[in-house]
């Protein structure tokens, strides 16, 4: 058994887990920032930078504290490496390499989609191969893994990603930064009753601008005429035609990859509505869908993907830069 002490910290939550290799979760701790960037309706990289570094060290001890173990206990050190916002991940990796040369561990450089994925193994195991959906506030991808270091994209957005597209139509709509959770609750009251277009891109790749756009410029002229927006149905409407570009891509490579395991990862995996259209429309026996609480950042996560890279000797030296865009295939 091992056990790996994990720290994220490559956008707007500061965190620090330890998970064995039985993926029990032995302690985890997150401290979001949000309520900060909140004010400016969205992440402020250096303001992110400067809180990592003021709750870094609390959150390392608040999570050795919370195991109960001493750093004796603990066979690596984990961190995000990419992507993210660089001086954030700077944070967390110099943080990490402080631990892991000072108490004599391996260093383990995580990409942060892998620990989306692998998150999902709290639920159970997978059984190769795996089809992702990868939707956050950076990155709407389908990934094809062969096993658990082979990543293969077969769709990636051509502009924005759908969490930033969320985000992007709730500000226009007077939704407070992140967005997407506050889109999701409002669909429920409405319906989808306004037409926008849907993203056509051909095969699996994605494109919500043309969404976006079309839902801030419809949202502009009705405030401009000074129509009423009943903004239920337009959250609805946008979160629909979304999540339809979403499902149809999925679906299909589920089919032409004759895949074993789906898994949907990253913060809009949260999303209730994307969560029914996968149960609806994936068979019960190969879907998993992340536990709730861990979708968003954690360093939860980090671990369950680090175990891989332990069982897999794959480990950083102290000169490993961290990489902002780092892909899933490196
Ligand atoms: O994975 P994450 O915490 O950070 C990134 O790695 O990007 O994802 C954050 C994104 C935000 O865009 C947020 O609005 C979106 O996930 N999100 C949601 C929901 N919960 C979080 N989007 C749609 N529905 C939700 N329930
Ligand atoms: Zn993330």
């Amino acid at each position: 058994m091992t056990r790996i002490l994990a720290i994220e910290s490559s956008c707007d939550e500061t965190a620090c887990a330890i998970v064995d290799s039985d993926m029990n979760v032995i302690s985890s701790v997150v401290t979001s920032q949000i309520d900060v960037h909140a004010r400016f309706g969205g992440v402020i990289p250096e303001v992110a930078s400067r809180m990592h570094v003021e709750q870094i060290s609390v959150i390392v001890n608040e999570a050795i504290k919370q195991s109960g173990l001493t750093m004796d206990d603990i066979d690596a050190i984990a961190y995000t490496i990419g992507p993210g916002l660089i001086g954030s991940l700077h944070i967390g990796g110099i943080a990490a390499k402080t631990l892991a040369y000072f108490y004599n561990k391996p260093l383990i450089g995580v990409h942060h989609l892998k620990g989306h994925i692998f998150i999902n193994e709290l639920v159970r195991p997978f059984v190769y191969p795996v089809l992702a959906l990868v939707v956050s506030g950076g990155h709407s991808e389908l990934v094809i893994m062969n096993n658990d270091h082979d990543f293969k994209i077969i769709g990636t957005t051509m502009d924005d990603a759908v969490g930033e597209s969320y985000d992007k139509v709730a500000r226009v709509i007077g939704l407070e930064y992140p967005g997407g959770p506050k889109i999701d609750k409002l669909s429920k009251e409405g319906n989808r009753s306004y037409k926008l277009p849907i993203p056509k891109v051909d095969g699996y790749n994605f494109s919500f601008s043309g969404l976006k756009n079309a839902t801030i410029t419809l949202v502009n002229k009705m405030k401009e005429r000074g129509e009423e927006i009943n903004t239920a149905d337009l959250a609805c409407s946008f979160q629909e035609a979304a999540l339809e570009e979403l499902m149809k891509k999925t679906l299909a490579a589920i089919k032409e990859y004759d895949v074993k395991t789906v898994l949907a990862a990253g913060g809009v995996a949260c999303n209730s509505r994307l969560r029914e259209l996968l149960a609806e429309n994936v068979d019960e026996t190969k879907l998993i869908l992340p536990p709730l609480k861990l979708c968003t950042d954690n360093a939860v996560m980090i671990a369950c993907a680090a175990h891989h890279y332990y069982q897999n000797n794959q480990f950083v030296g102290f000169d490993a830069s961290s990489s902002p865009s780092m892909s899933i295939e490196e």
